[in-house]
């Protein structure tokens, strides 16, 4: 059977800002086209149903992990006209689920476009932004909204919420290697503790939120201006500051510490945290295959090499 409608949405990795972009602070994402998700429209003569990594049948009898999805289906089919019919919707993956990595963003994103694309209508980036921000709401309650405007637009981005976001002109000759400690980032829960630490705790934690965004600030410009070493110290600064806000785990700290000791200019966890990816910065190629080794031999379950020089600006 031929598919009538496909989209395709990428990963995505928060260089540096997350939790304080919830607080109005900057932030940098990337976008991460080694891991990716495409979404395929069927024509059935039944009520819609899907296939994923959660459920596999009648969309109405979807898991809550798919409310979102459900409910997106059904907003944008009711956009489109279209009854809740005759479709089956095929999402493939292999973005890793809560591991930081925008894989519930990801899943938005491709769903909304193969479904403007099956019923051949336009797709603006406002409308795709509109859309995709209902489902992430429902994943995420009061989402920054990072994920999504990064997927979206392809580019490295300085992000701030509310305000805007801006491409940034990378010139970086570096690597990050990315490592899945296969443990589940539970975002939600992260986000909600940050928040109930800084309500109980401002005269620690604003301080720690103001440093992360003079962090992010000169990162901009360390990116701007290849400058590595400095990228790399910020970097671990970072992830200190977010270890003092509880959202790193005992993998997280097993690997940036291994990275650090083993030659790694940087490291520090990215995304929700509490589990999910760490990124650490390398010189080279060379350097990015000996840690990404070496991580996998301590548990990390997945590893990727990401060129900073291939980021389109
Ligand atoms: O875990 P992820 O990839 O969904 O990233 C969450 C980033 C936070 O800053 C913690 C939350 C947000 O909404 O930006």
């Amino acid at each position: 059977m031929n598919n009538f409608g496909q989209g395709i949405a990428t990963g995505k990795i928060i260089l540096m800002g997350e939790h304080s972009v919830v607080y109005g602070k900057p932030a940098i994402a990337l976008p991460f086209n080694q891991v990716q998700i495409s979404v395929k429209i069927y024509k059935t003569d039944r009520p819609i149903t899907i296939s994923s990594y959660y459920h596999n049948g009648l969309l109405d009898e979807a898991p809550k992990e798919l409310f979102g999805i459900k409910q997106l289906i059904q907003i944008v089919m009711v956009y489109l006209k279209q009854p809740f019919f005759g479709i089956h919707v095929d999402i493939e993956s292999n973005v890793p689920v809560q591991r930081g990595l925008g894989s519930s963003a990801a899943v938005s994103i491709a769903v909304v476009r193969s479904l403007f694309d099956a019923f051949d209508v336009e797709l603006t980036q406002e409308k795709l932004n509109y859309f995709v921000d209902i489902a992430e709401q429902i994943h995420h309650e009061n989402p920054s909204g990072l994920d999504a405007m990064t997927i979206t637009s392809g580019k490295a981005l300085f992000f701030q919420k509310d305000l805007g976001q801006s491409v940034i002109s990378l010139k970086m000759d570096a690597v990050l290697v990315v490592a899945d400690t296969g443990k589940k980032g539970l975002t939600k829960e992260a986000v909600s503790e940050v928040r109930k630490l800084w309500q109980d705790n401002p005269t620690v934690v604003n301080p720690i939120l103001d440093r992360l965004e003079e962090l992010t600030k000169n990162v901009k410009n360390f990116l701007e201006n290849n400058e590595v070493i400095r990228l790399g110290l910020a970097m671990t600064e970072a992830h200190q500051l977010l270890k003092l806000m509880n959202v790193s785990d005992e993998k997280l700290e097993k690997f940036v510490d291994l990275s650090l000791k083993n030659g790694a200019l940087g490291a520090k966890l990215t995304g929700g945290g509490r589990g999910g990816c760490m990124i650490a910065l390398v010189k080279n190629i060379d350097d990015a295959i000996k840690l990404s080794d070496l991580l996998r031999n301590n548990g990390a379950v997945s590893t990727w090499f990401y060129d900073l020089k291939e980021i389109i600006t």
